[in-house]
């Protein structure tokens, strides 16, 4: 059974916590469209600083930029056997354009798609938001009130120095939480009316999402191959 993971959630719901210890446990190609922006905005081009001005508002990049850099990820390799996507799709255009790679890919494959729905409190969010440290180097994400490192702006794993994002402030956390209620919260009636959309509390401690996250992905494993 190839498992292909969607993660639906708003801003810090915890959709990177989640999917880094995924990709661990199950061996699946973490696919992160914010951290590939984010790494293309790095090198500085063209593209990237339009990008940048998109993310630094809170509003969503083209889809036609994010759908092509998706598609030559799914594409390769190590996805054969399933992936987790993180952050992707963000609308209705997106969500179409997936089904259309998916198409593609699962030719005559015997797949399981599960969208995970990471369910957050409006009020939590901002203040998850503007607490994230994250390892540049290692990925590590830290909330300095949930999950502080040892040494201040340190990652406990490597050694390196904690950045903060740029698009962490309160008021893009804000813009942010606008734009997913505009355009992603309706992708959860969308994959609901396909029978593929699991809900997940994600008020509780990491490790007990973490828990439920599995018992989704399993039951299902069982109950087809029941
Ligand atoms: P992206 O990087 O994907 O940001 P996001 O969707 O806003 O999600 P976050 O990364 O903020 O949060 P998360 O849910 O991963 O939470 P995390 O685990 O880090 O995208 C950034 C931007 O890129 C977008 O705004 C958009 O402009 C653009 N973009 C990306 N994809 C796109 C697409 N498909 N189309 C167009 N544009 C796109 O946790 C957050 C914090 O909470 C951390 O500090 C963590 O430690 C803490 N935390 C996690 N779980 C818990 C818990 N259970 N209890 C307490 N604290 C917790």
């Amino acid at each position: 059974m190839i498992r292909q993971l969607i993660f639906l959630g708003p801003p810090a719901s915890g959709k990177g916590t989640q999917t880094n210890m995924l990709q661990k446990e199950f061996f699946l190609p973490h696919i992160d469209t914010g951290g590939m922006l984010r790494a293309e905005i790095a090198k500085n081009s063209p593209e990237g600083v339009r990008m940048k001005e998109l993310i630094d508002k809170g509003n969503l990049v083209p889809t036609k930029i994010v759908a092509k850099i998706v598609r030559e990820r799914v594409e390769k390799d190590d996805c054969k056997n399933g992936f987790i996507l993180d952050g992707y799709p963000r609308n209705k255009e997106q969500a179409e354009a997936l089904e259309d790679i998916l198409k593609c890919i699962n030719k005559s494959k015997n797949v399981e798609i599960f969208v995970i729905n990471l369910q957050v409190d409006d009020e939590k969010l901002v203040e998850r938001i503007v607490n994230r440290r994250l390892c540049k180097n290692c990925g590590t994400i830290y909330n300095l009130l949930y999950s502080a490192p040892h040494e201040d702006s340190t990652c406990n794993q490597c050694g390196e120095k904690l950045i903060q994002r740029t698009d962490d402030t309160e008021e893009v956390a804000k813009a942010r939480i606008r734009t997913y209620h505009e355009q992603t919260y309706p992708l959860i009636e969308y994959y609901e009316n396909k029978g593929i959309l699991y809900n997940i509390d994600g008020n509780g401690s990491v490790e007990e999402i973490y828990k439920n996250i599995k018992k989704v992905i399993r039951n299902d494993q069982e109950k087809i191959t029941a």
